[in-house]
Formats: structure tokens, C-alpha cells, sequence
């Protein structure tokens, strides 16, 4: 198997190599991966000028998976707008034809005191949210600001096809298939009219699986209902946008943002693995960092991309062993823990393994 390794900036370096660590765990063992490593984001811009390289994009499209860290940086927050660290990630998710986001929300058990929700409103927390993610208002044409009798306006395009919908939706139903059997549609069908496409659309694709129970909400409700009483969703399947919200908002159900993977998948289940969160740019360099959810990107990939499940859950297992037995970096430490940094994490999930 062939691996992009994209660390990017801020502490994405620090986290990918924890996660590297696991993967030469299997090497060793004898399991056939291949790393090379290319720039993105800011690290690409200062390297090569551009924050998704020729090169980054073609080692990319030839591996079959690409594990990212993060990116972006106070720093580049000047640059043109194309050059931004941020249209590297947009750029390459679109080349790659990323179109589908699986970003879990699972509470550790453990963890129900790391959230800042009650624990009886979170314990056994275990949510799948589908994120569309090469369209919507991040792609849409027009964009741009310009002066419109005489002052700025800003504009976006707020945009999806049919095949857009149905696609995704198609994953998000067979995931749904596998796990509870019951999808929840988030749009703001109310006010959008491309959200009442969306929600149209996910309709028909329903009757294709009728053992799975749909249900909708709007956007609004939804992010509501998620503090409110999170337990109810099984899986949610929503744009781009709203996705980005709701899974920072889910992200934090679960006791840390640092703890969340995130799969992102073509229709050949090719993916690209990251963490949910960003590149920490006031804690970079410090070995500080949660590096469990880009372990845990590693398990997914062996799920989604590799289709081995033996490797996946043991990958996972051993996250959950190191949690069990009481480590935590800083950002899910809890009294009467045992504080890890970043590197250290590594070792503890390595020695579980
Ligand atoms: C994410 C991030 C990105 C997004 C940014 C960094 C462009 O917030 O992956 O959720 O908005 O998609
Ligand atoms: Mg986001």
C-alpha cells in the first residue's frame, strides 16, 4: 500500500509522527505500506510557493491513501487568498474527488468527565456524521468581494446538483445500514432552496433503503438537538458546510476535539485521513498536542481504504487501552490522571499495540 504522508503546519508534524510510529509498529511486523512525504499548506507555500504542490497533488492521486496533520498558521493569514494554507486542503479534497466526510463523534467512556456537557447526557455517545465535501458554498461560482455601488460585498454561491446529493446520501445510507438504521438529513430546507433539494433528493435515495429510518432537521434544530439530547442520532448526513459546524460542535460531546478522526472518500473508497481539528498553531512545537485522533485517522484507513477490520480495531483497541489505563494529554486531562504529551501518547498506544 502506498501512503501520502501530508503533515502540514502547526502541530501536524508532531501528531503525523505518532502516527507514523503506529504504522512502522505494523511494518515491522511485516505489513506492506510505503510512506513518502509531501508539503501542503503553509509548508508548501514557504517550500514551493503554492500550498498544494504539483508534486503533493501527483503522490497524492498515485497513493492510495493520503495521511494529512493540519494546516494553516497565523502567519499566512496575508497571503492571497489562493496561496491561504486553507485552498491547499479545499484543493486537494476536490482534486482527489473527496466527496464523501466521515467524521465520528464516540465518547470513551472513560472521557464523560473531559466533556463539558453531563455525563449522562453524553455517556455512550456514538454518532457518524456524513459531511458532503467538494461542493456547497466552498465551491460555488461566483465568489469574490467586489465594490457594488460604491462599497464591498462579499458573495457566495450556495450550490449542489442532484449527484452531488444523491451520492453522498448513497454513503451515508449504507453506513446507516451498517449501524443503526437510522439517518437524520440536516438542511435549512425552510429558507434554502438548495436545501430543499437536498432534502428532495435524500428522500428519493431513501425509498432505495427502506430498513433505514430518515428523518430531517433543520440546521438550526439540529445543533440545538445535539446539546440537547445527542444520544437520539445515529447517523447525520449533511452539506458541507453545515457539516464543518455541526462536527466541531459533535467534536466537543466527546470531551476534546483531539480526539476525532476523520475519513474522506471517493467513490473507490480512496481516501484521505485526517484530524478533525486544526493545526494548533499556540501549542505547535510544544509536545503537547493529542495525537489520538490522527492515530485514530490510521485506523479508519485501515477500515475504509485497506478493508482490513482485524487492523483497524486494533488500532483502536489500543486507544482505548491507553485511555483505560489513565493517560491523557493535557486537553482530556481530568484529576487523578496521568498527563502524556504528544510524543509520550505515542509510545503508550505503540506499547498497547
Ligand atoms: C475542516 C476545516 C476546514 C474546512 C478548513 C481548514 C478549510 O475546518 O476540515 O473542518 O472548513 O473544511
Ligand atoms: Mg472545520
Amino acid at each position: 500500500m502506498k501512503l501520502a504522508v501530508l503533515p502540514g503546519d502547526g502541530i501536524g508534524k508532531e501528531i503525523v509522527a505518532q502516527a507514523v510510529k503506529v504504522l512502522e509498529v505494523l511494518k515491522r511486523e511485516g505489513a506492506g505500506i510505503e510512506m513518502e512525504y509531501g508539503n501542503i499548506g503553509g509548508v508548501g507555500y514557504d517550500a514551493e510557493g503554492d500550498p498544494l504542490p504539483e508534486s503533493t497533488l501527483k503522490l497524492s492521486k498515485q497513493a492510495d491513501a493520503v495521511l494529512l496533520g493540519a494546516v494553516g498558521g497565523p502567519q499566512y493569514d496575508k497571503l492571497d487568498r489562493p496561496l491561504r494554507p486553507e485552498r491547499g486542503l479545499l484543493r486537494i479534497r476536490k482534486e482527489l474527488n473527496l466527496f464523501a466526510n466521515l467524521r465520528p463523534a464516540l465518547l470513551y467512556p472513560e472521557l464523560a468527565g473531559a466533556s463539558s456537557l453531563k455525563p449522562e447526557v453524553v455517556s455512550g455517545l456514538d454518532i457518524m456524521i456524513v459531511r458532503e465535501l467538494t461542493g456547497d458554498v466552498y465551491f460555488g461560482q461566483p465568489r469574490g468581494i467586489e465594490i457594488r455601488n460604491g462599497e464591498r460585498v462579499g458573495f457566495n454561491t450556495m450550490i449542489y446538483s442532484e449527484s452531488e446529493v444523491r451520492r453522498v446520501a448513497h454513503v451515508a445510507f449504507g453506513i446507516a445500514m451498517k449501524r443503526g438504521k437510522r439517518l437524520c438529513s440536516v438542511e435549512k430546507a425552510n429558507v434554502l432552496e438548495c436545501s430543499e433539494l437536498w432534502r428532495d433528493v435524500v428522500a428519493e435515495v431513501a425509498k432505495e433503503y427502506p430498513e433505514v429510518e430518515l428523518s430531517s432537521l433543520y440546521v438550526d434544530n439540529a445543533a440545538m438537538q445535539l446539546v440537547k439530547n445527542p444520544k437520539q442520532f445515529d447517523v447525520i448526513v449533511t452539506g458541507n458546510i453545515f457539516g464543518d459546524i455541526l462536527s466541531d460542535q459533535a467534536s466537543m460531546l466527546s470531551g476534546s476535539i483531539g480526539m476525532l478522526p476523520s475519513a474522506s472518500l471517493d467513490e473507490n473508497n480512496k481516501g484521505m485521513y485526517e484530524p478533525i481539528h486544526g493545526s494548533a498553531p499556540d501549542i505547535a512545537g510544544k509536545d503537547i498536542a493529542n495525537p489520538l485522533a490522527t492515530i485514530l485517522s490510521v485506523a479508519m484507513m485501515y477500515r475504509y481504504t485497506f478493508a482490513d477490520m482485524a487492523t483497524a480495531d486494533r488500532i483502536e483497541n489500543a486507544v482505548k487501552k491507553v485511555i483505560a489505563q489513565g493517560f491523557r494529554t493535557g486537553d482530556i486531562w481530568t484529576e487523578g490522571t496521568t498527563r502524556v504529551s504528544c510524543s509520550g501518547m505515542g509510545d503508550e498506544v505503540v506499547a498497547a499495540l
